[in-house]
C-alpha cells in the first residue's frame, strides 16, 4: 500500500507541471461547470487560506519519492456552525485507481474532526463523477440529498449529490444512517 502524508502547501510549492492535472480528462468534474483551473488560481486560493486561517490546502506527498501528487482542501471552516467542506484531487494520473482517494479522505476527515473540532464535513459531487462518489462513501461519508439536473457541466445537466460526514464526537451513528440516500436505488433509477 502506498504511504503518503498531507503537508500544508504554500503558494510557492505549486509547480508549473501541475497544470497537466487540471488539463486532464479525469479532473473534468472537479469544478461544477467543467471550468479549467489555472495555477495562479490555486496559488491565490492557498494564500487566501493562509491569510484568513479558515482554509487549509494540503499537498499529498508520496513518502517513497517525496513527490506531491495531488491536493486536499479543507475549508472554509465555519466555526459558528462547525461545518467545513473537503475536496480531494489526485492530479498525477499514475496514482489513480489504487484506492488512494478513500484513504486520503479518511485521513483528512480525521484531521478536521480531531485538530479543528469540525462537527460536520460536507461537499458536493456531480453524478458522473463515479470514482469520487465511491471514494467518499467508502471513506464513511453519506449522500444526504440529490439536487436534480442542478449544474451545467460543459453543456450536460447533471445531478448534484450532497455528501457529508458527521463527527462521531458530536453525533451518534444514527444521524448518519437514518436519512441517507441509497446509492443502489439512485443508480438503478437512472
Ligand atoms: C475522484 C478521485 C479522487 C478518485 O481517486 P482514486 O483513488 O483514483 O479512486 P479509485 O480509482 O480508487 O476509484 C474509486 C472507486 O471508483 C471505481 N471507479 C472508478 N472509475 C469508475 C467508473 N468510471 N465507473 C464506475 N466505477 C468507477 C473504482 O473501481 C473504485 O471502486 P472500489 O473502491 O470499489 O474499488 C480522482 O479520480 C480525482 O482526483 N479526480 C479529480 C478530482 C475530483 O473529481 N475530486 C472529487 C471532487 S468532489
Amino acid at each position: 500500500m502506498l504511504e503518503f502524508d498531507l503537508i500544508l502547501l504554500k503558494p510557492s510549492d505549486v509547480k508549473d507541471e501541475w497544470q497537466e492535472w487540471f488539463d486532464s480528462e479525469h479532473t473534468q468534474y472537479y469544478t461544477r461547470g467543467g471550468r479549467r483551473i489555472e495555477l495562479q488560481e490555486l496559488r491565490d486560493s492557498i494564500q487566501k487560506g493562509i491569510d484568513t486561517g479558515e482554509t487549509f490546502t494540503f499537498g499529498i506527498l508520496d513518502k517513497g519519492n517525496q513527490k506531491i501528487i495531488g491536493t486536499a482542501k479543507l475549508g472554509p471552516i465555519d466555526k459558528v456552525h462547525g461545518l467545513a467542506d473537503l475536496a480531494v484531487l489526485i492530479g498525477d494520473k499514475k496514482y489513480l485507481g489504487k484506492g488512494l482517494a478513500s484513504q486520503l479522505i479518511k485521513l483528512a476527515s480525521d484531521f478536521a474532526f480531531e485538530k479543528h473540532s469540525v462537527r460536520k464535513l460536507h461537499s458536493g459531487i456531480l453524478e458522473h463523477n463515479v470514482p469520487s462518489i465511491k471514494a467518499y462513501t467508502k471513506a464513511g461519508w453519506i449522500v444526504e440529498a440529490v439536487l436534480s439536473k442542478h449544474y451545467n457541466n460543459n453543456g450536460t445537466l447533471q445531478d448534484w449529490l450532497i455528501i457529508s460526514k458527521f463527527n462521531p464526537r458530536f453525533h451518534s451513528n444514527e444521524v448518519s444512517t437514518t436519512h441517507q440516500v441509497s446509492l443502489d436505488s439512485y443508480f438503478s433509477s437512472k
